[in-house]
């Protein structure tokens, strides 16, 4: 389904179940080219905001109720604002979270009808919470006037995940889908939110995902929490006698080295990857600048190494994806994307070597993993927006 068309059915899923939207915003979903978990070490990322969305059409009304609708779970929610709390449904919490945020912020705001739905994969690494949360504050903002600009919006989507949800997770996500440009990836600085946009238009590369179709669990969100929570201890271990460290941004491998002794093995193994992958983003942007893209594969590569063998947060199938592709011809690089544990890997692939990517893919997902192929060429698309009917801009 095209972008408008997935814009009228969200328009249409409102109109039967509450009459005429006053608003439908497109919140796209994201790819990560490099750069896993150094985001809440205050370190860089490569995002993107992709052709993946989730459309959300909203009308305020008089009174203090919120009624939510679900498309594609086929599941409705209701609450009254004074009554704001965590849903067990965990969905609807994504939007409550905002209003929980925007309540202290100090605005009263009044209820609203939403209906929202979309094709950014629920789990995938594609962060479909992000898109959601960013769509939802993005379009109050507009219905009530109250003033944020787009890095605002990305921060209060992030504190809504991280107080209502539960999920102690970084900027990178909302960031990107917030303000990701067309054709350009988003170098990011996760420290003080200094970013450029690097162009990313060459006709003859591609972004592909291949998607396992494993879906993070519930408990992965406890190992997303854990490892912040290493990294953290690492940080802090460090700071003890070096107070200039005030997270894993500000540290090296040689200070990592010298202060080994004093850090459980475990903390040791996830502080050494977030300072290598740190590194290896920034060398990667040096490399694409140079026009240097085999380098800058081989990055993506180390990094998926990192993730599988250091932090730990792969499994078999994107293991097993990663390695086939990194295998076949024309594949610049391959890794695994997003928290792990599931989810897609993202491919660097030469465009004249698409069709020998794709059916070199489709032999191991039937061979391997028992499923047909499930992939995604991705185009880079603007941020959060007001969608007018049957435009996507790209
Ligand atoms: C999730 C989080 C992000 C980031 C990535 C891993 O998508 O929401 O903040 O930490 O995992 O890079």
């Amino acid at each position: 389904m095209t972008g408008p068309e997935q814009h009228q059915r969200i328009r249409g899923a409102f109109k039967a179940a509450f009459g005429e939207p006053e608003l439908v915003v497109r919140g796209p979903g994201r790819v990560n080219l490099i750069g896993e978990h150094t985001d809440f070490n205050m370190g860089f990322v490569l995002p993107a905001a992709v052709d993946k969305a989730i459309w959300l059409a909203l009308r305020p009304r008089e009174d203090d109720l919120c009624r939510f609708r679900a498309v594609d779970l086929d599941a409705s929610f209701e609450t009254r604002l004074p009554e704001l709390a965590p849903s067990d449904l965990r969905w609807p919490n994504y939007l409550l979270g905002v209003y929980s945020e925007l309540a202290a912020d100090g605005h009263g705001l009044r209820g609203v009808d939403c209906v929202f739905g979309g094709d950014v994969p629920i789990g995938s690494g594609m962060s479909s919470s992000a898109a959601l949360e960013c769509a939802f504050a993005f379009g109050l903002n507009e219905l009530f006037g109250l003033g944020y600009g787009r890095q605002d919006l990305a921060r209060l989507g992030q504190r809504a995940e991280n107080r209502f949800v539960g999920v102690n997770c970084g900027i990178m996500d909302q960031f990107a889908s917030v303000l990701g440009q067309s054709r350009r990836l988003i170098r990011l600085d996760c420290r003080d939110l200094s970013h450029q946009f690097i162009p990313f238009e060459d006709p003859g590369l591609l972004l592909v995902l291949c998607d396992t179709r494993v879906r993070r669990s519930l408990a992965t969100g406890g190992e997303y929490n854990a490892r912040r929570a290493q990294c953290e201890a690492g940080a802090a271990s460090l700071r003890a006698r070096h107070p200039e460290v005030q997270s894993l941004r500000d540290a090296t491998l040689e200070l990592l080295e010298a202060h080994r002794a004093e850090l459980d093995p475990l903390v040791f193994k996830r502080c050494a990857y977030i300072v290598r992958e740190n590194q290896r983003v920034l060398d990667a942007c040096q490399s694409l600048a140079a026009g240097d893209v085999e380098a800058f594969g081989q990055r993506m590569n180390e990094s998926h190494a990192g993730l599988r063998d250091e932090y730990e947060v792969s499994c078999p199938e994107l293991d097993l994806l990663a390695a086939r592709a990194q295998s076949l011809p024309g594949v610049l690089g391959s890794r695994m994307m997003g928290a792990g544990f599931g989810g897609c890997t993202i491919n660097l692939v030469r465009e004249a070597e698409l069709e020998r990517f794709e059916a070199g893919m489709a032999e191991v997902y039937r061979r391997e993993l028992r499923t047909e192929p499930l992939i995604h060429v991705c185009r880079l698309t603007g941020g959060t927006e007001i969608a007018e009917e049957g435009a996507l801009r790209v």
